[in-house]
């Protein structure tokens, strides 16, 4: 953003915000007929694709032709013959890289009646997903009860995870775990990257709700994962439905070198994140040599660039009040309220993400509070490491 005068100020305005809207309708309807996946066997022209999709040609030509000025897709010379381009690859539902599972949890009715009654949460505090659904139950009851939205939900995370999960696989050290639980860990992204590289890892469990586990057990699922990871990877994932909330159900999880949590912990209050920790210290067992991993996006406020800026509404619409990214220094509070000592802070790369890692004893308070703030700002002042990223011991 260059904005040196109040007419590029305007033009911001009406680019961003008028045809930004705009755009994203444009963006919405071409996903919804699907147009990517009819160009995957090559070009079609509009009188084709108007036929295949069952709508009125002139009125898709002028979509199209938005799209391709938006660079979803290649028009040819005649201005009427379109093919995809790297971007509508990707909104191809059965490419390797797909980002359909992030575009479909975006034309979600619930996420779309959730934006648009933003403003509720702003006079209440209370997250507009409540009203946006008949039921006004919260987000993960919701989903526990709507197994295709839960689906849903659970490919979109796999999309944003195209690149944490390789990272983490790689930059963290496994050589001493030869199991790991992860907790909530949906479909097994994480836990499928850290088998594939990391072949002292022999077991790996998935535990998350009931409905997301038979999720990842239908035959579609298992099928996407031999693909992409095979079958030597494969055999050693399994999965266990937990609500890690209740207590009783963690007796059905295995024991295990490490416990991961990842991308959790910012979706609950402080008390909740108690409840959570309290459940992986019981499970281990006394054990001072299993470790937790909490996998976690680290967001300094005032370094946010422009195009990247809204992940903390998504929690403001969605989930309580506390629900947000934490900071370094509340990472070290929630573990040493939990009887964990803080052993380790790992980057990955340049995605903001870190790796905490815990251990059971405490750091005496001084010390920890001392090496967690003179590592949050060794952290900050090396910039964004690439991967490979210095990890730093505490
Ligand atoms: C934000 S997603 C993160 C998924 C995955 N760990 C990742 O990093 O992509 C949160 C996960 O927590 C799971 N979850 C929410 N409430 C849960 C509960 N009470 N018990 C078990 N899992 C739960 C959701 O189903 C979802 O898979």
């Amino acid at each position: 953003m260059n904005i040196r005068s109040h007419h590029d100020a305007a033009r911001h305005i009406y680019n961003e915000f008028y045809l930004g809207q705009v755009r994203m309708a444009t963006f919405k309807v071409v996903h919804r007929l699907r147009i990517a996946d009819l160009l995957k066997e090559g070009p079609m022209t509009i009188e084709e694709l108007a036929a295949a999709t069952n709508t009125h040609e002139t009125s898709l030509h002028r979509i199209m032709v938005t799209a391709h000025q938006m660079g979803l897709f290649q028009m040819y010379t005649d201005n009427k013959t379109f093919s995809l381009t790297m971007i509508s690859d990707l909104m191809t539902i059965d490419h390797p890289m797909s980002m359909h599972g992030l575009i479909e949890f975006t034309c979600e009715e619930y996420m779309e009646k959730s934006l648009d009654l933003i403003h509720t949460t702003v006079s209440t505090g209370v997250p507009s997903f409540t009203k946006a659904t008949p039921s006004g139950e919260d987000f993960y009851q919701y989903l526990r009860n709507d197994s295709e939205k839960g689906s849903t939900f659970d490919s979109a995370m796999t999309c944003m995870d195209t690149t944490v999960s390789p990272l983490l696989a790689q930059v963290c050290d496994f050589v001493d775990v030869k199991s790991i639980v992860d907790l909530g860990g949906g479909s097994g992204n994480s836990v499928l990257h850290i088998l594939s590289q990391n072949e002292n890892v022999t077991s790996g469990t998935v535990a998350d709700m009931t409905v997301v586990i038979e999720d990842s057990k239908t035959e579609k699922r298992r099928k996407a994962r031999t693909r992409r990871f095979g079958d030597a990877v494969c055999n050693k994932i399994n999965y266990t439905p937990c609500d890690l909330f209740k207590k009783d159900e963690w007796k059905g999880l295995p024991t295990a070198d490490a416990y991961m949590l990842k991308n959790i912990l910012h979706d609950w209050s402080d008390n909740e994140c108690d409840d959570l920790l309290s459940n992986v210290v019981r499970k281990m067992e006394g054990d001072a040599t299993k470790r937790l991993l909490v996998v976690e996006k680290i967001v300094i406020q005032e370094d946010v660039q422009p195009h990247k800026a809204g992940h903390d509404i998504v929690k403001l619409i969605f989930f309580k009040e506390e629900s947000t990214h934490r900071s370094f220094e509340n990472f070290e509070k929630i573990f040493q309220r939990n009887g964990l000592k803080l052993t380790n802070i790992t980057p990955l790369g340049d995605t903001d993400y870190y790796v905490f890692e815990g251990r059971l004893g405490t750091n005496c308070q001084n010390e920890a509070a001392l090496s967690c703030f003179s590592m949050a700002n060794r952290l900050l002042n090396v910039g964004s490491p690439l991967p490979g990223a210095e990890s730093v011991d505490l």
